[in-house]
């Protein structure tokens, strides 16, 4: 592939801020998706561009930010409050996100919404035109920028594009209810290589192709007229060594040793997320509660940390999900709470990732519940961290994760009887059989990591542009 390789995606892997005296101040992500793609974007010539995450930037900031983004490799795409609202908030987390994740009941339908969302992938397809040219290579992330593939293929039609979806494709008849159906799939279908992190999520579009588009596939590819084009699933992995090396590290162990005595003789239960209504949280808590009250020896021998990361709080199902939460979490401590002991330790915000690697080794349980998930990194993560092979995850069956980690205990997260007895095989399984199960999945995650995972997309969108090329020669 010749040319320059571009990264594309709603948020930059850095996230710009405003202090209170007045500075620009710049925290890059740690995140699996920035560290994966860096061996891409920070090489000579690459670049990654999308939203530096700050609002309404005034033009003197906006030289400032870019120059110093300049440096790192980065083009930032500047959003007003106005496109925030209506592109971000909107459509792309108000209509895509639920819908996509199976919340129909959610998803909002509104033309002013769409119109912004079209515009501000064209927005995105402007800041790429200025820096690309037809024989470079554009790697657009996901469901925010839906519409760019095919914006990008109008003006560049020979560049090489791929497309990753990190969250669910749903099945047709839930996609179909998407009023911009055809534009959303003629947007996608602009892209060489299409990825998904599931087989199931790469048949549901092939799907939604052939039914609304008319286009038929066969082995894994569609041919769009005269053009190929290649879907496939490229299950997610993570930066595998950081969280095992993490675990081992000075760092974590000052953690763990300064928290030690609180956490004696104690089982931990351990659930992290985003504030998010599919991540299944409210049933989970549920399902503690219920598990205190079947179980009462348990009390005062297990306890919960809750870790709840906030997460676009300006949505209105994301405010009431807040409240909700803490209202259970509340009533739970409330109920089962003794003077020397609570079930749940709830933190509403980031911890720091030596925390959070200390939390990883230390529990005993990773309870992870989604109602649904494109992937779910979370639990990777935690069994990349038990490097002494004590710990189980239980897993729900609607995570892409669940999929290569069948060692997990795996449950439907609508079974809130099966979450209470799934919690007490996990706190009563023979260490022999945690640390058989532990071992398998961390064999897979660690050959199957994020920079696998980059490799192999790249490979496969050298492998479809090499197929049309031998099909434009004959
Ligand atoms: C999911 C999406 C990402 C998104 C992330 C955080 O993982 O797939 O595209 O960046 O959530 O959400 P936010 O709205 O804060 O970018």
């Amino acid at each position: 592939m010749a040319g320059k390789k571009i990264i594309v995606s709603n948020r930059l892997p850095v996230t710009v801020k405003e202090s209170q005296e007045g500075d620009i101040e710049f925290s890059p992500s740690a995140g699996g998706l920035a560290t994966g793609l860096s061996s891409i974007y920070k090489e000579e010539g690459n670049l990654w561009i999308g939203w530096p995450g700050m609002i309404d930037v005034d033009k003197k900031q906006e030289k400032t930010i870019t120059k110093a983004l300049h440096k790192d490799n980065m083009f930032p795409v500047f959003l007003s409050k106005q496109e925030i609202k209506k592109y971000y908030e909107g459509y792309s987390n108000g209509t895509l996100w639920p819908l996509f994740h199976y919340f129909t009941e959610f998803a909002k339908f509104d033309d002013e919404e769409w119109q912004m969302y079209v515009m501000v992938n064209q927005r995105f397809c402007d800041a790429i035109l200025q820096n690309a040219s037809d024989d470079d290579v554009i790697w657009v992330h996901d469901y925010q920028l839906l519409l760019l593939p095919g914006m990008l293929r109008e003006r560049l039609p020979n560049a090489t594009i791929g497309f990753f979806q990190h969250i669910p494709f749903p099945s047709y008849e839930i996609f179909r209810l998407l009023p911009h159906r055809v534009q959303i799939l003629q947007g996608m279908i602009g892209a060489d290589l299409l990825g998904f992190h599931t087989y199931d999520d790469m048949r549901h579009f092939m799907s939604s192709v052939s039914r609304i588009l008319g286009y038929g596939h066969s082995m894994g590819n569609i041919s769009v007229g005269n053009r190929l084009i290649a879907v496939d699933a490229f299950p997610m992995g993570i930066d595998y060594e950081k969280f095992e090396q993490s675990a081992r590290s000075r760092k974590t162990h000052t953690v763990l040793q300064r928290y030690k005595s609180l956490w004696q003789d104690q089982k931990l239960i351990l659930s992290i997320d985003r504030l998010d209504y599919t991540k299944g949280i409210k049933r989970r808590l549920l399902a503690l509660d219920r598990f205190l009250d079947a179980y009462p020896d348990y009390k005062g021998k297990v306890s919960m940390i809750l870790l709840v990361v906030p997460s676009r709080d300006k949505v209105g199902q994301y405010q009431q999900l807040k409240e909700e939460i803490d209202t259970l979490v509340g009533n739970i401590n409330g109920k089962h709470s003794r003077l020397n002991w609570m079930p749940i330790h709830y933190f509403y915000r980031s911890l720091s990732f030596p925390v959070l690697s200390a939390l990883y080794t230390r529990s005993d349980v990773a309870l992870i519940t989604p109602n649904r998930d494109g992937m779910n990194l979370v639990c990777k993560e935690y069994v990349a961290s038990k490097v002494d092979r004590k710990g189980v995850l239980i897993l729900s069956e609607m995570a892409g994760a669940a999929k290569e980690l069948s060692e997990a205990i795996l449950i439907n997260p609508n079974d809130e009887g099966q979450i209470v007895e799934a919690i007490k095989s996990a706190l009563e399984m023979p260490l022999e059989e945690q640390s058989t199960r532990l071992l398998d999945m961390q064999q897979k995650l660690k050959r199957y990591n994020v920079h696998k995972w980059v490799d192999r997309f790249m490979e496969g969108l050298t492998v479809i542009k090499n197929r049309q090329k031998e099909l434009d020669a004959r």
